[in-house]
């Protein structure tokens, strides 16, 4: 690959070429996910000026309460999308059910599946947000899909990423060969190759989640967080807390750092919280392509049995011995 500067339009096209067979259309793909994430950002940069904080009101198919800037971020997604001539179906966490997009038709063979904005609950505080998509191929040549045709399972996916929206915007992705981060440089309104092939420490010393949450914990997920806590004589622990409220941000901390992300199962509610299709899959894959591990607690997340569009998942996610670890507290192999 030629030297600086190295634009995200560059690099597609780049990749593009190694790949005779390439129509074009995954590239054109990737620049719209740049459009939409820089759309968001400008938005979410002026959200105090413009009349987008606070809630709209609606609750969303999740029982959550619908910001008004997950709104706005979702219909910029389905804006950009919309008579692109590159997807036939669109997936969001925001939407209850997909949008089909006959005008792309048959033209547009990908899927998008998008958690618009995650993290919402920061975006009145000026704290770090997120975007995350997952890239399916829609094979059938005869009808638009169904909704049946984008419940797959996280290792069906052809890309996956997201854009971090923190003090820059990055956009983070891998197509299966790596993982590799854009920094979008606002001057020019470009992206650039500021992380190429992130690899994650197989180990790190912080770790991510709502400790608020701590008894509502099966034990085995109680005590190995205390285990973390606990002071080691060589110094690997304790471990450091960092929760953001936005997985996004926590993830991205972890790719290029180190540690885990946890959003466990409860007693009481053990498929968690977070969405498999929208958030676990997309994460898991850029997470196995640094190095790094996703899982339930008992199994990869990229081989859950996919089966509903918004099912929620257990997720433990971050570097290769921390996830192997916790995976053992919980399935009470460590005490
Ligand atoms: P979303 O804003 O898309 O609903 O996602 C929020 C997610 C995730 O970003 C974050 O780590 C977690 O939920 C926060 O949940 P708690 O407030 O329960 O900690
Ligand atoms: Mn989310
Ligand atoms: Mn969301």
């Amino acid at each position: 690959m030629p030297s600086f500067p190295i634009t995200l339009t560059r690099y597609i096209l780049h990749e593009q070429a190694s790949h005779p067979e390439a129509t074009g259309e995954f590239s054109a793909l990737m620049a719209q996910i740049g459009l939409a994430g820089k759309m968001v950002a400008h938005d979410l940069r002026r959200a105090g000026l413009i009349n987008v904080l606070g809630v709209t009101g609606a609750t969303n198919v999740q029982g959550e309460a619908v910001k008004k800037l997950d709104e706005l971020a979702n219909e910029t997604f389905v804006r950009v999308f919309q008579f692109s001539g590159l997807v036939c179906a669109l997936a969001s966490e925001e939407m209850e059910q997909p949008l089909y997009l006959p005008e792309n038709w048959p033209r547009g063979k990908y899927m998008l599946l998008v958690d618009p904005l995650d993290g919402s609950s920061n975006t009145d505080v000026n704290m770090p947000l997120g975007t995350i998509f997952s890239i399916l191929r829609y094979e059938g040549r005869d009808k638009l899909p169904s909704e049946g045709d984008l419940i797959r399972g996280g290792r069906e996916q052809v890309a996956a990423g997201y854009l971090s929206y923190g003090t820059s915007t990055v956009l983070v992705f891998t197509v299966g060969q790596g993982v590799h981060g854009f920094t979008l440089d606002p001057g020019v309104g470009e992206y650039v190759l500021s992380h190429e092939h992130i690899t994650m420490p197989a180990r790190g010393k912080q770790y991510a989640a709502n400790d608020g949450n701590y008894h509502k914990w099966p034990a085995g997920t109680r005590r190995y967080v205390d285990w973390l806590k606990e002071t080691d004589k060589t110094g690997a622990r304790p471990y450091s807390a960092r929760y953001s409220g936005c997985l996004v941000g926590d993830v991205h901390r972890m790719l290029l750092g180190g540690g885990l992300y946890l959003y466990p199962g409860e007693t009481n509610k053990p498929e968690g919280k977070l969405r498999l299709l929208y958030e676990a899959n997309p994460l898991g894959m850029v997470v196995e392509q640094a190095g790094g591990l996703a899982s339930t607690g008992t199994a990869s997340i990229l081989d859950v049995k996919a089966t509903t569009l918004h099912q929620r998942v257990p997720l433990i996610i971050g570097s290769r011995d921390d996830v192997q670890e916790a995976e053992a507290f919980i399935q009470g192999r460590r005490t």
